[in-house]
């Protein structure tokens, strides 16, 4: 696979791509991880290139670095401030969308919390955009980051199991990482409360487990989710005392999975309520902070060969 045959303007979601398009982007990304780590030189690929993040929703990680992966490839980036925009004037999402893309920016990442947003917002602009977050929807940019780490660590996606465990329901990570593992090979469990993982999700080729005893037997990667209550209307669980009793990941419950079997958050974390700290920060097999260090590579290769891509249209079909 080349650059010139990725076939998408955008990047809105995990679902579509296909198994050479992921190795690709995947190979793409691991060839950053040394600059991102300061180790090779910082690169001008994107000098005299425009990203502008426009995040409807907070971040520290995803807006943090597809800032870095911008400025280390010498882009120029714009971070829109939503709340002093005039989005507090009452201006629509395509509106705004539209007045940025009237400036020519060659990219842009955004985040909202609405399932399907961005690619409503995707279909008015002609610049690049990236699915920075979606609602309950796609965390594309997640998934890679994750695949990269776990493809680091132990060489490959196909054949190994991965438990997803907790609120699946609202997690966009969750889907985009179940798209992804699943199209390259990978067993995936899904482990929670049934109203946290309801048996709907077998369609999309996983197994579902309630108890976390069974669900982690044999794993190769724990992969844990936080309560998303931003996006949960009504009560999902009894209390926080009793959910990490049930589904809470402390040394005990690890103890089902492999024994070198890698723990995953992609954040922000809630201790003490998905995860206990002895496990978080058991850094022989938590892998946390790598999952940072490797979003600011996936980040650097999307927007690169996004913007590369995206100068064949603008020769074909100039900006508007
Ligand atoms: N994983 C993730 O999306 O983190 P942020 O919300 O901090 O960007």
């Amino acid at each position: 696979m080349t650059d010139a045959s990725f076939r998408h303007r955008d990047l809105l979601g995990i679902q579509g791509l296909t198994p050479p398009e992921i190795q690709h982007l995947l190979d793409l990304a691991d060839g950053h991880v040394d600059q991102c780590r300061g180790l090779d030189k910082a690169s001008d690929a994107m000098a005299g290139r425009t990203v502008i993040n426009l995040f409807f929703e907070n971040s520290t990680r995803t807006r943090t670095s597809f800032e870095l992966a911008a400025k280390r490839q010498g882009a120029e980036v714009i971070n829109m401030q939503v709340s002093t925009s005039s989005v507090s004037k009452g201006e629509t999402l395509i509106d705004t969308a539209v007045t940025l893309n009237a400036m020519h920016p060659d990219v842009l990442v955004v985040r909202h919390p609405e399932s399907g947003a961005v690619k409503l917002l995707a279909e008015k602009v002609n610049c690049a955009v990236v699915n920075g977050g979606d609602g309950s929807h796609e965390h594309p940019t997640q998934a890679l980051l994750d695949a990269l780490t776990i493809r680091r660590r132990r060489g490959r996606l196909d054949g190994l199991r991965v438990a997803i465990c907790g609120d699946v329901l609202h997690s966009r990570v969750a889907r985009s990482n179940i798209f992804l593992l699943t199209t390259m090979g990978a067993q995936v469990r899904l482990i929670g409360p049934r109203t946290l993982v309801p048996g709907s999700f077998v369609a999309m080729g996983v197994e579902v487990f309630t108890n976390m005893k069974d669900g982690l037997k044999d794993c190769d990667i724990v992969m844990m989710l936080r309560l998303q209550t931003e996006r949960m209307r009504g009560n999902f669980i009894p209390s926080v005392r009793e959910y990490f009793r049930f589904f809470g990941l402390d040394r005990d419950t690890l103890a089902r999975a492999r024994s070198d079997a890698l723990i995953m958050h992609p954040g922000p974390m809630n201790r003490g309520v998905e995860i206990d700290s002895e496990v978080a920060d058991d850094f022989e097999r938590s892998v946390i902070r790598e999952q940072v260090e490797m979003g600011v590579a996936v980040r650097m290769a999307v927007l690169n060969l996004l913007a590369r891509n995206l100068d064949d249209r603008r020769r074909n079909q100039p900006l508007t």
